[in-house]
């Protein structure tokens, strides 16, 4: 294989966001995708509980009231003209991936099936509405595939285990991308008129987390090498459930079949901390209710983690107590049987890592890192915005979790992260191939694969005695502890300070592999140098942001300010410093008010 390549389009990234794209713009412009991965291992494949769309196939729904959620839910912080256009869409879109063949659950009519999720609510009454169309818990797994066997058939060219290093730029405009080939350890160059950033979130920056090993923030550690800031990056979503010490997410959708949390008293605590919607606040203010509850002593067992009780008598019970009724208006009961058959893939991880069984037993959980609302700044086209007055890169695009629309502002609400994907990787696709049909091709840059091979080299030649498995620990420990859903001035500027300190050792690591091909050791430390500047510029923005809003709660400033904090952050990254700038906040309809749940 040469290993020089040129294409209209490089996609980076083959899931959701990345494929949508892909499928997109291989219509018009010839296209490839780059993938660490092979594409069906992406993260996606883990989304379980569904993808949010007011279809109103079991009761009253509306895209406004889709909307007017996501903004709450923000904690006011989105974007709200982005927030618009993602839920007037998201109808649409998920007919679309119905048409492509997703194996969706079902009404008994055969409609679309949903279910309740966080923060999703009838704007009238107050009450949880059903707007998380779902394929089991299994959701994100079916468009990954859904998806995946569209671009084979559209004939999109695939890079499998491809890591991109570098986005090429020359004259301010996007000239392509350099990646190593994992197998032989071998540099390629892809020149393209347009390149599309799908690479995922950064939730291996903590401790515990719901994100596979691969989600390691690489195109927005590459973009902010390459002097493109980051927004937002202070708005990490912790979610509720995780399986305790693994992090594994165990699915919002058990808590929308009924599922409660219950505290060593056995209590169900949650009315305390939300009187109307409960279990189903969103997911800041879950995680914090159990971070208090936990802090008070009433972890199971006085540990950290609490129960989550989806046993079909316990839902039966605090159905009975909500009023919940089933549309017949017959009271809300639910067997091991449907329980089974709704939810089998957290059943199973629950059995599999935990020997629980949650037909019969409580699952125990705890808050796990599990999305990045901020990301590559970009507009609707997934255009990426180099500054505050939103200057487009001629090129270059961003899309899903690796981008910061921004439709999920300070807090994302469960099921808009699929929507986002869909609707955003195929905005960016359409924008991209249109970019291409009008543009030629930017000359390559001089030694177009020089700074790639300049980082691998530093890596590789380090003569010190720092291991890649240490430092990852290190960070990941104390950003846990002080980056975490709660945090201090003196805790983060602990922790940014620690960080920096990892940065200098990470100057002496040792690898011990020396081989080119499917050097493993060689791609960890390239992807804990990523981590690091996450987190040095995560913490750096979070230290300046003196306010408490959606997932970014400061103990010491416990209340949200509007006044001096409602706008974005803007980070750059800079030799042993971030700079931080800012820009607003773009409010159409939703006036900011305190959020009550
Ligand atoms: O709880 C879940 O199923 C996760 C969904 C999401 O992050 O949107």
């Amino acid at each position: 294989m040469s290993n020089q390549h040129q294409y209209e389009v490089v996609v980076v990234g083959a899931g959701g966001s990345g494929l949508m794209a892909a499928l997109y713009a291989s219509k018009t412009a010839s296209t490839a995708v780059l993938s660490k991965l092979y594409p069906t291992r992406s993260h996606t494949g883990t989304a379980q509980g569904g993808i949010g769309a007011a279809l109103g196939n079991l009761e009253e729904d509306r895209p406004e009231w889709h909307a007017y959620d996501t903004v709450k839910g923000s904690d006011y912080l989105g974007d709200q003209d982005s927030i618009e256009f993602m839920c007037n869409k998201a109808p649409e879109v998920v007919y679309e991936l119905e048409h492509m063949g997703l194996p969706f659950s079902r009404t008994p009519e055969g409609k679309i099936a949903q279910r309740p999720f966080g923060g999703h609510t009838n704007n009238e009454t107050g009450k949880p509405v059903r707007r998380a169309c779902y394929a089991a818990d299994r959701t994100g797994h079916m468009i990954l595939q859904t998806l995946y066997q569209q671009c084979v058939k559209n004939k999109v060219t695939f890079y499998d285990e491809f890591q991109v290093l570098d986005l090429l730029v020359r004259d301010g405009r996007t000239a392509g991308v350099v990646a190593l080939e994992l197998a032989t350890g071998e540099l390629h160059v892809f020149h393209a008129k347009a390149v599309i950033f799908a690479t995922g979130g950064y939730g291996r920056v903590w401790e515990i987390t719901s994100n596979a090993y691969a989600n390691t923030g690489d195109g927005i550690a590459i973009a902010l090498r390459r002097g493109i800031p980051a927004e937002d990056m202070e708005f990490f979503q912790f979610h509720p459930t995780g399986i305790y010490r693994l992090g594994i997410l165990i699915t919002e959708g058990v808590r929308g079949e009924g599922g409660v949390l219950i505290n060593d008293k056995g209590e169900r605590f949650m009315g305390k901390y939300a009187p109307t919607v409960k279990d189903l606040a969103s997911r800041d203010v879950v995680s914090r209710a159990m971070y208090l509850e936990m802090r008070e002593g009433h972890g199971i067992g006085g540990k950290r983690y609490l129960y989550l009780d989806a046993r079909p008598e316990a839902i039966t019970k605090y159905a009975a107590l909500d009023g919940r009724k089933n549309l017949d208006g017959s009271p809300y009961t639910i067997t091991g049987e449907e329980l089974l058959k709704r939810l089998p893939d957290i059943i199973d991880f629950c059995r599999t890592y935990l020997a629980v069984d949650p037909v019969t037993q409580p699952m125990p959980v705890q808050p796990t890192a599990h999305y990045a609302m901020g990301g590559i700044p970009t507009n609707v086209h997934g255009q990426v915005l180099i500054d505050e007055n939103n200057t487009a890169m001629p090129g270059f695009y961003a899309a899903g979790e690796a981008a910061c629309v921004s439709v999920h502002g300070a807090n994302r609400l469960g099921t808009n992260s699929l929507v986002d994907i869909v609707v955003f990787g195929k905005e960016a696709g359409i924008h991209a191939a249109n970019f291409a049909k009008e543009a030629d091709f930017v000359p390559l840059p001089d030694d177009p694969s020089g700074f790639a091979r300049e980082q691998l080299e530093r890596i590789r030649q380090g003569k010190g005695d720092e291991r890649v498995y240490q430092i990852g620990q290190e960070m990941k420990s104390i950003m846990f502890d002080h980056v975490g859903v709660f945090r201090t001035e003196e805790g983060i500027t602990k922790a940014l300070q620690k960080i920096r300190e990892l940065k200098e050792r990470f100057k002496y690591i040792h690898l011990d592999d020396t081989d080119k091909k499917f050097n493993t050791e060689l791609l960890s430390a390239w992807e804990l140098a990523n981590l690091l500047d996450i987190a040095e510029v995560t913490a750096a923005s979070a230290l300046a942001r003196k306010e408490s809003r959606g997932a970014h709660a400061r103990e010491d400033y416990p209340e949200r300010n509007d006044a001096n904090w409602l706008k974005h952050t803007l980070a750059w990254l800079k030799p042993g410093n971030i700079d931080l700038r800012y820009k607003p906040v773009t409010i159409t309809k939703f006036q900011p008010k305190k959020r009550v749940y």
